[in-house]
């Protein structure tokens, strides 16, 4: 239970990703506010949660929204009494980000998932350390990509979007780790269960005359043990960096890719 007694957010808890972290959390103890721009996903892992014996809430709101995240964290310090935790788990569709080569690529295209990424985890993580400025305590959370870190052909903004994402992790704990506030991100690579890897990466292996078997075979060869990551293994992490096991980690992106890219 390392996250007993800890209150967590949510965004975006509906996503393959949010969901996956929200049930570990919810293993190890925290009392959960979910938070998704659409009802029904987040209300059915908050369903799941609670039936399982955990607790948490489902609310609507639009994690681009200043107002929206604002009034609602609100909400949650007067049901909770603080925020400890605060998760940013957006991933907003690759349809209109991938696909066009740079130098056909329109400007609104390439800066929609740089302007969309860097805002949205700005917005929720500014406004979940003014509350937890309060407490001199609390971790804030998000998710990247590889790309950050690698050259990647027809991917438009998108890696850029997620160097965005890692450079305000690095900037935001140094203005917020002397008030007790971590601040961490995870990069994983490809967990094969979500619907993100499949739309973006099965017309990859089309193009490349793969099927789609071979082209996780060929990722799996890249990484040290021979096979992709799990949802419930970057859970797992997401866990233990949000504990107070972790206190000693802030102003970094964990490497989630078991060996396929170097640090
Ligand atoms: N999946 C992986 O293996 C993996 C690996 C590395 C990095 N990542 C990155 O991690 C992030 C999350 O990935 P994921 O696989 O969890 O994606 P996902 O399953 O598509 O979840 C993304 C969530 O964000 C929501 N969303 C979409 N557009 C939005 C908007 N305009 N404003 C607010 N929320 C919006 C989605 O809602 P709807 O369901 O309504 O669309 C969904 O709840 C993405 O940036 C992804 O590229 C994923």
């Amino acid at each position: 239970m390392l996250l007993k007694n800890k209150v967590a957010m949510i965004y975006e808890a509906g996503g393959s990703i949010g969901g996956a972290v929200a049930r570990a959390f919810a293993r190890d103890g925290a009392t959960l506010f979910l938070t998704g721009h659409v009802r029904a996903p987040i209300e059915a892992i908050a369903k799941d949660i609670v039936s399982a014996g955990g607790s948490a809430e489902a609310a609507e709101v639009d994690a681009l929204d200043e107002q929206a995240v604002d009034r609602h964290l609100k909400s949650v310090i007067d049901k909770a009494g603080r925020v400890d935790i605060s998760f940013n788990a957006v991933g907003i569709p690759d349809s209109g980000i991938l696909g066009v080569p740079l130098v056909e690529l329109g400007v609104e295209q390439f800066s929609l998932p740089i302007v969309t990424y860097a805002t949205t985890y700005f917005l929720t993580a500014r406004l979940a350390a003014r509350r937890m400025v309060e407490n001199k305590s609390g971790v804030i959370m998000t998710v990247s990509a590889t790309h950050s870190r690698e050259g990647i052909p027809l991917v438009g903004g998108y890696g850029p979007a997620q160097a965005a994402k890692e450079a305000l992790t690095r900037d935001l704990s140094a203005e917020l780790a002397p008030h007790g506030i971590r601040v961490i991100g995870l990069r994983p690579q490809a967990m094969l269960e979500t619907r993100t890897i499949k739309n973006a990466f099965e017309p990859r292996a089309k193009a490349a005359g793969m099927t789609w078997e071979q082209w996780q075979e060929m990722l799996a060869s890249r990484t040290h043990r021979k096979r992709l990551m799990t949802l419930v293994e970057m859970a797992n992490v997401a866990v233990f960096v949000a504990s107070d096991k972790a206190s000693g980690m802030t102003g970094t992106t964990v490497n989630l890719s078991m060996g396929s890219l170097d640090d």
